[in-house]
């Protein structure tokens, strides 16, 4: 590992993470966890990109998936999770914005849990915004936010904005 990207490493997943991701959901999501057949079908897919976090002993602990529409013009975060125990220490941040390069549309979406206040911390940091609310949209009949991002470039490769309302 470099230096730099300290005790967890951020590498493709495949299908044999399939179970790793499956515990991972199930511990971060319950009820609303994929199950292993979507998992399976989204870390196969063709097109769909899928990074894990694992650590120095090769520990799956963080994954994010992506599924690019190019025809709409942007494309779905479809999950995101780390491990609890490895929480608040950068992983989910480096997931995102290693999912984000790698999709290349100009516009991102993603649902999240209206109280899920710690991930719309995260998503509004990296310059996701809301654009709309899918009302009941999660089983519990709580709403879902659909926040977006919009990449632009100024010439050097850096972003430099996201959409609002
Ligand atoms: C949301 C999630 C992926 C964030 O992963 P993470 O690795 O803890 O996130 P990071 O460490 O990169 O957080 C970056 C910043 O986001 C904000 N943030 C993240 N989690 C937060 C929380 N629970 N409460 C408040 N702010 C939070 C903080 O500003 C944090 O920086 P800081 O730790 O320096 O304060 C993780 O909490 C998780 O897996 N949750 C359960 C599954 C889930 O809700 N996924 C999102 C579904 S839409």
């Amino acid at each position: 590992m470099t230096p730099d990207e300290g005790p967890y490493r951020i590498v493709q997943a495949t299908w044999r993470d399939v179970r790793a991701v499956r515990c991972l959901e199930r511990a971060a999501f319950s009820v609303d966890a994929y199950p292993w057949f979507e998992l399976l079908a989204m870390l196969t897919f063709p097109g769909v990109v899928n990074f894990k976090a694992v650590t120095q002993d090769g520990r799956l602990v963080g994954h994010i998936a992506g599924d690019p529409r190019p025809s709409e013009g942007f494309s779905w975060i479809v999950t995101v999770a780390v491990d609890a125990a490895h929480r608040r220490r950068g992983i989910g941040r480096r997931l995102l914005r290693t999912c984000e390069a790698a999709l290349a549309t100009p516009r991102i979406r993603l649902t999240v849990r209206a109280g899920n206040t710690g991930a719309i911390a995260l998503y509004e940091q990296e310059g996701y915004r809301r654009c709309s609310v899918w009302r009941r949209y999660y089983r519990d009949g709580e709403d879902g936010i659909i926040m977006e991002k919009y990449l632009m470039e100024d010439g050097f490769g850096r972003e430099t904005r996201g959409i609002g309302r």
